[in-house]
């Protein structure tokens, strides 16, 4: 396998409860508990599991949002789990989150060149408007919509259509890893498969690394190269989608497989 862009290797976040327990101990919740994978450049690995197992906390741990207990996380390098605040700032850019409900994740006063203007702003990847307005125009001809709706506000959208400005929001910074937690979960099952065609094929042109967390195998199998079943806290299996699909070892993943709604598989897949 060629370098991996990101490699985790025994990660484990544990949060202490404010409860206290029958004795007056507290609790720990070990949410991700020795995991360990490699992402490949331009490779999409998936993280599968039912809720609760972990998954987002494994995003959310490499983004910052949550502090690791243990382990390491190499991205290009170096170990992203020990930076600083100020440190981590700059693998910001690089390292880009697509998240569940864009609704929540678009800010309701920012009109859309707004909204894409100000990443180009923090990260320095434009010196003013005129400059960020050619970006914004490219980047939303990308995720399919047209450069008039610059001054409009996100509720005047669709979900669906939020869903491609927060991808847009995403893709303006040319990120090296995007980790999309649930990024269709909250849509109509019609407008996830053409969001998780938009995904794939902006994946795929821009040869960007991608880690896809969904509870969801259906729409998993559709975008994966790899997928790593996670169960407690821990990945119980991991191989390619085909291996997963085809031919899966672990029990929890065969009860997983038995449970995808058919309907929507079909669809995903059209
Ligand atoms: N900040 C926190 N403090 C305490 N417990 C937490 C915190 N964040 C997550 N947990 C717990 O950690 C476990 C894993 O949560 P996580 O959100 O990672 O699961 P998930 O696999 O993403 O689930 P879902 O499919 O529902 O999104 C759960 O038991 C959750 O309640
Ligand atoms: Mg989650």
């Amino acid at each position: 396998m060629t370098e991996a862009i990101l490699s985790i290797r025994d990660l484990k976040t544990h949060f202490q409860t404010q409860a206290a327990g029958f004795l007056g101990e507290k609790k720990v919740i070990k949410a991700v508990d020795g995991v360990s994978f490699d992402i490949a450049p331009g490779e999409v690995l998936s993280l599968v599991g039912e809720s609760g197992c972990g998954k987002s906390t494994v995003g959310r741990t490499l983004t910052h949002l949550e502090k690791s207990t243990a382990g390491q996380a190499l991205f290009d390098g170096q170990d992203i789990l020990t930076l600083s605040p100020a440190q981590f700032r700059p693998l910001r850019r690089d390292i880009q989150m697509i998240f569940q409900d864009p609704f929540a994740s678009l800010n309701p006063r920012l009109t859309i060149e707004q909204t894409l203007g100000e990443p180009l702003f923090i990260h320095g990847l434009a010196k003013n408007w005129a400059e960020a307005r050619v970006l914004i125009a490219e980047t939303l001809d990308l995720v399919g919509m047209a450069p008039e709706v610059m001054t409009r506000h996100p509720h005047e959208f669709s979900g669906g259509q939020r869903q491609r400005i927060g991808i847009a929001r995403v893709m303006i910074l040319k990120p090296k890893l995007v980790i999309a937690d649930e990024a269709v979960s909250a849509l109509d099952v019609s407008i996830q498969a053409q969001v998780l065609n938009l995904i794939k094929k902006l994946q795929r042109d821009s040869g960007i690394s991608m880690l896809f967390i969904s509870h969801d195998l259906g729409v998993v199998r559709h975008i994966s190269d790899r997928v790593a079943v996670m169960y407690q806290g821990e990945i119980v299996e991991m191989g390619t989608k085909h291996e997963i699909f085809e031919n899966p070892q672990h029990a929890y993943t065969r009860k997983l497989l038995s449970a995808i709604p058919r309907i929507k598989t079909r669809q995903v897949n059209a």
